[in-house]
C-alpha cells in the first residue's frame, strides 16, 4: 500500500537529519491548545534517537504575516515537544541562519534540534530550490513525516528532496496507507459520511465517494446547499447558492448509480434550528423530510406548517434525530466508516451538558462509530475540525484512524497525487 522507502529501509547511523513535521498546531494565546500533531510525530523521533541520530525539524506554523511574525513562532512547540520527550529541544530562531547551522551541527547524537517557522521566509510556499538547498546545507538524510503538508508542493516538501536522500517517517507512511487502504481496498460495506461547511471544498471527494462507497451521508452546513438543490428552504442558515449546481450534479451522480445497484446517498430530513448560534438559544426541531415528529407531537391535532418548515430568521445548526438514527442504523451495517466534518455547529457548548445544543447529530454518529449501538466498524477520521471535536471529548485514541492532515486527507481520499509523498525514492521492486 505504501510504495516510498521509509526510515527503515535508508541507513541512519551517525547521520544528521532533517526531518520536515506539521507543528501547525493551534495556538491561543500563545498556547497549544491541541497538541495531536506533536504527539504523532513522536514514533519517527524516537526511532531516529535509538539510531543514534542528531535530528533537525523543520515546520510551518500558520500563516505568517512576515518574517518576524512572533505570534506564529515555533518555539512554543520547540517547549512542548521537550515535555513530551522529557528532555530540551533546542531551538534556533531561524531556519536557514549561521545560527541554525552551528546549532545543528553541535547536536549530539540523539539530540533535537527544532528550526523556526519555515513561512517566515516566502521562498518556503514558493517551492524555491535555492532555500531549500541551503536548509540542506549540514544534513546527511531527508525525513518526511509532516504528513498535513505534504498535499502542498513548498520547498521543505518538494524542492529539498533534489538536494537530500529523502524517505518516509511512520507518520506519513502509516496515513497514506490506511487512508488508500480504505478507500481502495475496505471491508464492505463502505459508509462516507461527510460534513462540514461548503460543498465546493468537498466536491471531488464527494465525487469518489459516490464512485467507491456502499452509503454516502451528508450532513453540516453543506448538507443546507443539498436541501436548496431539492427546493427546500433552508431559512438564514449558512449555504452556498452558487454551489446549488454542484449539489445537483452530486445527486443526479448518487441517483444513477443508485438506479444500478446497491447504494444509498443520504441528506438529512431534519434538523436542529435556532435563530442564533450561541449557548442558552432556544432551539427546536424541524423535520421537512418525514414529518414523523411535528405529527406525534401535535397528535390528535394537525401539525402546523412551522413544524416541517424553516423560518426565514432560524438556521439549521445541526442534523436532527431521525437524520442522526438513520446514520447510525446504516452503521450498524457498515465494516468501513470514513467520516469528514462534523454534522453541525460543534463549537458552542451546552449550558447543562458536555454536549453542545448543536453538537448531537456529531455525537450521535460518533458513538455509533465506536460501537455504542453494538456493531463497530473500522473507523478512519479525516483531519481538520472534525479532530478538534474529537481531540474535545478526549475520544480520538478509540478510532482507528485519526488523521493528522486537514488538506492532505482530503486529497487523498479524493484520489489526487500528493506532492510531498510522490517526491520521496521508490521502494525498490
Ligand atoms: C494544515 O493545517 O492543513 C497544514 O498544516 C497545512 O497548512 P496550510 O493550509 O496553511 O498550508
Amino acid at each position: 500500500m505504501f510504495h516510498k522507502k521509509t526510515v527503515e529501509d535508508i541507513d541512519l547511523a551517525d547521520k544528521t537529519v532533517l526531518v520536515r513535521v506539521d507543528y501547525n498546531v493551534p495556538l491561543k494565546d500563545g498556547i497549544i491548545t491541541d497538541d495531536y500533531r506533536i504527539q504523532k510525530s513522536l514514533p519517527t523521533i524516537q526511532y531516529l534517537k535509538d539510531k543514534q541520530c542528531k535530528i533537525v525539524l523543520c515546520s510551518h506554523l500558520g500563516r505568517p504575516e512576515g518574517p518576524h511574525d512572533k505570534s506564529v513562532s515555533l518555539a512554543v512547540a520547540a517547549r512542548r515537544l521537550g515535555e513530551m520527550l522529557g528532555e530540551k529541544v533546542e531551538f534556533s530562531t531561524d531556519c536557514i541562519s549561521d545560527d541554525a547551522k552551528a546549532k545543528s551541527k553541535k547536536l549530539s547524537v540523539g539530540q533535537i534540534l527544532l528550526l523556526e517557522n519555515l513561512r517566515y521566509y516566502s521562498e518556503e510556499e514558493a517551492n524555491d530550490d535555492t532555500f531549500a538547498k541551503k536548509l540542506s546545507e549540514g544534513m546527511d538524510i531527508f525525513v518526511q513525516d509532516g504528513f498535513g503538508v505534504v498535499h502542498r508542493a513548498h520547498a521543505s516538501t518538494d524542492a529539498i528532496t533534489r538536494h537530500l536522500p529523502s524517505v518516509a517517517g511512520y507518520l506519513v507512511a502509516t496515513e497514506v496507507s490506511t487512508i488508500k487502504e480504505a478507500m481502495d481496498s475496505p471491508a464492505r460495506p463502505l459508509m462516507a459520511v461527510i460534513g462540514g461547511a461548503k460543498i465546493s471544498d468537498k466536491i471531488e471527494m464527494l465525487r469518489r465517494f459516490i464512485d467507491i462507497a456502499d452509503v454516502v451521508a451528508v450532513g453540516g452546513a453543506m448538507a443546507n446547499t443539498f436541501l436548496l438543490a431539492n427546493g427546500y428552504d433552508v431559512g438564514a442558515s449558512l449555504a452556498d447558492k452558487e454551489d446549488v449546481p454542484l449539489a445537483r450534479e452530486i445527486i443526479e451522480k448518487a441517483r444513477a448509480k443508485a438506479k444500478d445497484g446497491n447504494f444509498v446517498f443520504y441528506m438529512p430530513q431534519d434538523g436542529v434550528v435556532a435563530k442564533d448560534i450561541k449557548e442558552g438559544v432556544k432551539t427546536r426541531i424541524v423535520d421537512w423530510g418525514t414529518h414523523a415528529i411535528a405529527d406525534i407531537e401535535s397528535y390528535p391535532k394537525l401539525p402546523s406548517k412551522e413544524a416541517s418548515v424553516v423560518e426565514d430568521d432560524e438556521k439549521i445548526l445541526d442534523i436532527g434525530p431521525f437524520s442522526g438514527a438513520f446514520i447510525a442504523g446504516s452503521m450498524q451495517l457498515a465494516n468501513t466508516v470514513v467520516w469528514n466534518g462534523a454534522m453541525g455547529v460543534t463549537e458552542i457548548d451546552g449550558l447543562q451538558h458536555a454536549v453542545g445544543p448543536f453538537s448531537h447529530g456529531t455525537e450521535l454518529l460518533v458513538e455509533a462509530m465506536l460501537g455504542q449501538f453494538g456493531h463497530r466498524p473500522k473507523s478512519v477520521v479525516g483531519g481538520g475540525d472534525t479532530v478538534g471535536y474529537i481531540e474535545d471529548r478526549k475520544l480520538v485514541g478509540l478510532f482507528d484512524h485519526v488523521s493528522t492532515g486537514g488538506g492532505a486527507s482530503m486529497e487523498l481520499m479524493s484520489g489526487k497525487p500528493l506532492p510531498g509523498v510522490e517526491a520521496l525514492q521508490n521502494k525498490e521492486g
